[in-house]
């Protein structure tokens, strides 16, 4: 597995090329915005998307699903619970702000413990409810794609419509501090971390 870390947007979201280093197969993780960003980055490795994934559905995370789509014609996939944010999106002064574009509607449901196949690349579905109700991550070999849940010395905010604080504590100690301490996280934005340095030192999960 491999994989090319983009940031977009004005939040600066990490959207995450993951890839099949063998077929060149390549799923596109929470395309936020600046598709212009993350075309050349396509073109220039000679990846083929064949699904877009994301792990919840704020707008600074799918903002730029329909220019992913419209140009490879991928399926979008999200857990159901987080439907309800691609359809209702945000106010049009704060679209034109996050440079984010209503959401084609998915094409299929993400599943807890669900494994997506990207050529001989596996990643494993974790449902993590607690930042929004249907936030995922997505585990492959050794590394951790978190979305908002777990960041390097923080967790995801809920103070959002349908956050929650006690089922992100839930998901984080009883889900993701059950992977081994080696294992990278990813976030959905800032710097990469380990699930055992955030077990060790994270300030809300001492
Ligand atoms: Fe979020």
């Amino acid at each position: 597995m491999k994989y090319e870390l983009i940031i977009v947007g004005a939040l600066e979201t990490n959207c995450y090329l993951v890839y099949c280093k063998d077929t060149l197969s390549c799923a596109v993780i929470d395309p936020g915005a600046e598709p212009d960003k993350i075309f050349p980055v396509i073109a220039g490795l000679k990846l083929k998307p064949i699904m877009v994934l994301n792990t919840h559905g704020h707008t600074d995370h799918v903002g730029a699903n329909r220019d992913i789509i419209d140009r490879f014609h991928v399926p979008l996939l999200i857990h159901a619970a987080d439907e309800p944010w691609l359809k209702n999106m945000m106010s049009s002064e704060l679209s034109l702000l996050l440079d984010s574009k209503e959401s084609p509607p998915p094409d299929r449901f993400l599943k807890d413990r669900e494994t997506i196949r990207i050529g001989t690349v596996c990643l494993k579905v974790i449902h993590t409810p607690g930042h929004t109700p249907g936030s995922v991550g997505f585990l492959g070999p050794g590394i951790y794609f978190s979305g908002d849940t777990l960041f390097n010395g923080g967790v995801g905010r809920t103070d959002l419509p349908g956050g929650d604080y006690d089922a992100i504590m839930k998901s984080i100690k009883t889900k993701l501090f059950m992977l081994p301490n080696e294992v990278k996280v990813h976030s959905g934005h800032g710097i990469a971390t380990t699930i055992g340095y955030e077990k060790r030192s994270n300030p809300f999960l001492q």
